[in-house]
């Protein structure tokens, strides 16, 4: 296996950039029950309660949770009524990811920027205002039915957005130390890849950072092919994952039929102690993929770390190394009962790639995962 090499973005200039973006702004769930999936993220993974909509606040068709952990933002929102577009989202996909919001200095030049080089309109530009301020927000259509909502709110003094009121809970689990988006993978179908690569690329000007093909991450049954692209300042990295032919049903695949077509993956969250935080969750009940014992008779592939061998083992954690440094990481079970949605617990040391190392491990944890299911 050739060594992989990082590309650095090329765009940094501000003046190349048309689209600037300065950090992911929140992931917004379609879910069947948000108030239930609220306690679920605040239980186990440690979000605090921070704002809240619904019937109380005006709105008649849906109600949404905003839970916040450091710099990451989840909105959970859930339909009250049966004519809801959400609903026919619920039907198609199950709990996922709708919306992948870009935090923006200007949502007005994002649109017309982005929409002028072919994206599909979601939202026209929109002002929100309230006693805080205002919020400018737009959006266009990514892979599937996924949406990326550009928010501008540097007049808002708020808590979140205009039509929120502040969440305040008598139950408030602690944080578990997850600090921000590292990156959000997309899975797209068959031949789609590069399609969307070139959406990223041409209506969004985004760049590639690295590239691998389905020699370089395939097991006996799960194959895929994958290349990562990030914004000018590399504060947003999406890998978007097509499935390749394997023995059996790839991975991909599997969410691809579950998901009913394409969407977001996974959801990558840094930390930064891999160890403590993935063994808060563990006792908070969170299942993470079954890491094989064999995985640590010889990792001299990721050279010298600050941890013991016998520590990762003991936690079950994942550890890949690049030219710049290592990482460690751990995956989740999917978060609700179709096969598709999880997360990422990341913690980089000095390493900017995504644990191509570990896919291979990774995927054969997955496989085992799938043959329990009957689904290879
Ligand atoms: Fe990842």
């Amino acid at each position: 296996m050739k060594p992989e090499t990082l590309s650095q973005p090329t765009n940094t200039n501000s003046i190349t950039d048309f689209l600037p973006i300065n950090g992911t702004d929140y992931v917004e769930f379609y879910v069947g029950n948000a108030k239930q999936a609220a306690h679920f993220y605040k239980t186990a993974f440690g979000f605090q309660s921070y704002a809240y909509a619904g019937l109380e606040t005006g709105l008649k068709d849906r109600t949404s949770y905003v839970l916040k952990q450091d710099k990451i933002t989840l909105v959970l929102t859930t339909p009250l009524i049966p004519e809801s577009e959400i609903n026919t989202h619920l039907a198609k996909h199950g709990d996922g990811v709708k919306v992948v919001a870009l935090w923006v200095d200007d949502a007005e030049k994002s649109f017309i920027e982005t929409t002028k080089r072919g994206a599909k309109a979601y939202m026209q530009p929109t002002v929100k205002k309230d006693e805080h301020g205002e919020v400018k927000l737009s959006g266009i259509h990514t892979y599937g039915e996924t949406v990326h909502v550009f928010v501008e709110r540097k007049n808002y003094k708020g808590l979140f957005m205009p039509g929120f009121k502040k969440w305040e809970s008598t139950y408030n689990p602690t944080e578990i130390g997850l600090k921000y988006v590292d990156h959000m993978v997309g899975n797209v179908g068959w031949g789609e890849m590069n399609t969307w690569v070139e959406f990223y690329a041409k209506v969004m000007g985004f760049t590639q950072l690295v590239s691998f093909d389905d020699k370089d991450i395939s097991t006996e049954y799960t194959a895929l092919m994958s290349k990562v692209m990030s914004n000018g300042n590399g504060r947003i990295k999406f890998p978007i994952n097509e499935p390749a032919k394997g023995r059996k049903k790839s991975q991909i695949e599997e969410y691809i039929d579950f998901y009913g077509g394409a969407g977001v993956q996974h959801i990558a969250v840094a930390t930064d102690n891999i160890i403590d935080t993935v063994t808060q969750l563990r006792d908070r009940g969170i299942e993470f993929l079954h890491v094989p014992d064999s995985y640590y008779d010889d990792l001299s592939r990721v050279g010298k770390i600050d941890e013991s061998i016998a520590e990762l083992k003991k936690h079950r954690i994942l550890v890949d190394r690049d030219d710049e440094g290592y990482l460690l990481q751990l995956f989740t079970k999917p978060v609700e009962d179709r096969p598709t949605v999880f997360f990422e617990i990341i913690q980089r040391k000095g390493a900017k790639s995504f644990g191509k190392g570990n896919f291979k491990a990774l995927f054969e944890a997955i496989e085992l995962e799938q043959e329990r299911r009957g689904t290879l």
